[in-house]
């Protein structure tokens, strides 16, 4: 009789952050949830809480959005999908702020000390809930200096309104620059088995304790489609090209969270499936050389 694994988020093992934030290592990240050009609603808004009620379903703790997804539609459909969850005390989400849209496809940071605020108190409210768990600056506004904006979000956490700060998009001084003004407790840049040229930024976070969030962690599809270039090792594992690519990302080092985005129930199984993939040694040294 074939054995059929349990797919749970729990078999990719879990991270810790602190107490307060223990959270299994395969995520979601909610930007699909959203019309074209992550710009307006979601076409069907049912099925995009469905999907959340689903994730949780299957051990899905680590829900990743930010204001800027719809704007706004993304944080809506969490918040709902997220409501009345009977273990709602065990799901962490990572927010972001820092972002403006102009839209479809625009985007502009403003890292105005009085924004970043306004925008972690909008969010408690869409969000409904009384702290951010993580909070990301989305992106460094270079009009403004790391220690304004970093230096917000430390008041902010100070004020209990914020646990943990993180960046999103930076390169290695960035982070160090802004560690002068706050714990940096995560960081989350692009970065998958096709593009991980960040490799020395996931071993400082790493040595730092910090969890990294990539981004993008399918190419946003790119490594999933019909050319895939994982399509050869998926057919070795018997598993889909995304559950390689995600495969890679959890064995690549025990602080990478990944979040894969979907809005297909389908899909979403399909990469919580990837916690059972164990790569081996070897095919972990070729899959990493697809990055040149
Ligand atoms: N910090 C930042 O600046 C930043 C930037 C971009 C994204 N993010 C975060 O990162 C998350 C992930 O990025 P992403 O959603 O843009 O890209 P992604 O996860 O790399 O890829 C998503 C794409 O892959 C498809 N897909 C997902 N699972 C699949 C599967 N098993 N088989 C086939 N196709 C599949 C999705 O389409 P379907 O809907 O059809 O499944 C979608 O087109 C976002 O949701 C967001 O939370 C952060």
């Amino acid at each position: 009789m074939a054995i059929v694994a349990t797919i749970n988020a729990k078999n990719a093992g879990q991270f810790r952050l602190a107490d307060d934030f223990v959270v299994n290592r395969l995520g979601f990240g909610a930007m699909q949830l959203t019309g074209k050009g992550t710009w307006g609603p979601y076409s069907d808004p049912d099925r995009a809480v469905d999907v959340i009620h689903r994730a949780i379903a299957l051990g899905i703790n680590f829900f990743d959005t930010a204001d800027s997804y719809g704007p706004w539609y993304a944080d809506r459909y969490l918040a709902a999908g997220l409501k009345g969850a009977a273990n709602r005390d065990e799901l962490f989400i990572s927010d972001k702020v820092g972002q403006t849209r102009q839209g479809p496809g625009l985007w502009t940071p403003l890292g105005a000390p009085h924004y970043l605020r306004q925008q972690v108190e909008v969010s408690l409210m869409t969000l409904g809930i009384d702290h951010e768990d993580l909070l990301f600056l989305h992106r460094v506004d270079t009009h403004y200096s790391i220690a304004e904006q970093v230096g917000e979000l430390k008041k902010m956490q100070d004020e209990g309104k914020i646990k943990h700060i993180g960046l999103s998009q930076v390169t290695l001084a960035q982070i160090k620059e802004a560690q002068k003004y706050a714990k940096i407790d995560a960081i989350e840049n692009m970065y998958n088995v096709g593009d991980h040229h960040d490799d020395p930024i996931v071993d400082y976070a790493e040595a730092q304790g910090m969890a990294f969030v990539p981004w993008f962690p399918l190419n946003t599809g790119k490594l999933v489609g019909a050319d895939s270039p994982l399509t050869a090792m998926a057919k070795k594992y018997d598993v889909s090209p995304a559950q390689i690519a995600l495969a890679w990302l959890l064995k690549r080092s025990p602080n990478i969270l990944p979040i894969p985005g979907t809005s297909s129930l389908d899909h979403l199984a399909d990469n919580v499936a990837a916690a059972n993939v164990n790569l081996s040694d070897d095919d972990f040294q070729q899959l990493s050389h697809l990055t040149k």
